[in-house]
């Protein structure tokens, strides 16, 4: 080769794939689910009816949705023995690192899904049981971390009420039923963090998919990327910051400044998109709705304005704005899952349960496009060939 290639490492902006699930536009800040915009899905729709457009890609009919929805809460109770996984997770541990093992576990009670060139209602009967199984362990991964005994779904509850019902009950009361403030807010975050094109953990989904691994082995994969705190562990690292500022004294000039130097680690979590060089519209919509949320629950969190002030001084300051550095999904979610009652650990699992539908739509597009097996290659920048040493004489 003559000349140098100036290759920038990682999978920064490669056309992996074709996909005619989700659109953005980084530069405008457009964000769309099979051609409808996200503004309207999250002030119009529910949770399960966006899944169904994601993984069918029409909105469905009364009747569908109905049927959809009947299907998945007949299929919400999991097999007895998978809760012998909680009993082995030692206390404390990350409800991410649960969530990956609990679905990757499934597979061994759906043998079934290991089967080769299932048909159409073979894999459809899989992604119900999926959505319907991960709200379940969801909500158990969080009894698990009181100690607090597991409350078992109710088919006569929506998705989001049950998870709600199976999350906050308790079986020493009566169950008064949840604010539909609170359930207008989790259909809300679940839609916004439903889908978002190829990100790092959607793209882990469909090259483990490709390789014929089975559907819960895909999705336990992608569960595992989201962990990081670059991608969806960014809410939980949002919320950690900001209390790390409250307690510092609120002193937003100081981490900005930090933020910006170089020598610092700090970075400032919930800032910045690898796509979004504009306000990331998910962002829009989470803190116009805070406001609202805590506003009508009668929540005052002390920290919304710590992220209000830090927004508006990082948007007037010259390193964020050259480097286009907006607020991402991640900044504002977090306060008001907080304000719903959900301990700073659970964030990223619930960023998977709403993402869920996404990686399952993706995952379906991946199969149904025949893609080959994933196998990039690279510039190769190692040792050139020599000879074996033995241990003597090295
Ligand atoms: C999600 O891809 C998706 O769609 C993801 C997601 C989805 O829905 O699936 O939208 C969800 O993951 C949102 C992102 C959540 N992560 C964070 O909030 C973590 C903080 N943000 C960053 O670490 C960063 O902005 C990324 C990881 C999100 C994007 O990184 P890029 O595109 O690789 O950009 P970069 O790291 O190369 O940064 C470019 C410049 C650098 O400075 P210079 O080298 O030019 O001097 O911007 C700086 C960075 O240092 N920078 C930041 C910053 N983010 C980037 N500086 C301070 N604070 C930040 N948050």
């Amino acid at each position: 080769l003559t000349g140098y290639i100036t290759l920038d490492i990682g999978y920064k902006n490669t056309g992996a794939t074709k996909s005619a699930i989700t659109f953005l536009d980084g530069e405008l800040g457009i964000l769309k689910y099979r051609g409808y915009p996200i503004e309207q899905l999250a002030e119009k729709s529910t949770f399960i009816e966006v899944a169904y457009l994601l993984i069918y890609g029409e909105l469905p009919t009364a009747d569908q949705l109905n049927d959809f929805q009947k299907l998945i809460s007949r299929h919400t109770l999991v097999h007895e023995d998978m809760k012998k996984f909680f009993d082995g997770f030692p206390r404390g541990s990350h409800p991410m690192g649960q969530l990956s093992s609990l679905i990757g576990a499934l597979a061994a009670f759906n043998p079934e899904s290991l089967k080769q060139g299932q048909s159409t209602e073979e894999v459809n009967l899989e992604i119900v049981k999926l959505i319907a199984k991960m709200s379940t362990l969801v909500s158990w991964i969080y009894k698990k971390s009181l100690d607090h005994p597991f409350i078992y779904p109710q088919n006569k509850y929506d998705y989001v009420t049950n998870f709600m019902y199976m999350t906050f009950a308790e079986r020493t009361e009566e169950f008064t039923g949840i604010d539909p403030v609170v359930i207008d807010a989790m259909n809300k975050l679940l839609i916004l963090h439903a889908d978002h094109e190829q990100n790092c953990s959607a793209s882990t989904v469909r090259i483990v998919g490709s390789s014929d691994a089975n559907l819960y082995a895909s999705i336990s994969a992608g569960i595992s990327a989201l962990w990081g705190p670059l991608h969806g562990g960014a809410n939980q690292a949002v919320i950690e910051m900001l209390e790390k500022i409250k307690e510092d004294g609120g002193d937003t000039d100081k981490w900005i400044a930090k933020a910006k130097d170089k020598n610092d680690p700090f970075r400032l979590m919930g800032f910045g998109h690898r796509v979004y060089k504009n306000f990331d519209p998910r962002a829009k919509i989470i803190k116009k709705a805070c406001d609202d949320i805590l506003e009508k629950l009668g929540v005052q969190d002390e920290v919304l304005e710590i992220a209000k002030r830090l927004e508006e001084v990082a948007l007037k300051d010259p390193y964020f704005v050259e480097r286009k550095l907006y607020p991402n999904v991640d900044f504002y979610s977090g306060i008001i899952y907080r304000a719903l009652g959900f301990p700073t650990e659970m964030f990223t699992v619930l960023f998977a349960l709403g993402r869920l539908p996404g990686w399952i739509a993706q995952w379906k597009e991946m199969k149904a496009n025949k893609e080959p097996i994933g196998r990039p290659r690279q510039v190769y920048t190692g040792k050139t060939t020599r000879d074996y040493v033995a241990t003597a004489d090295r």
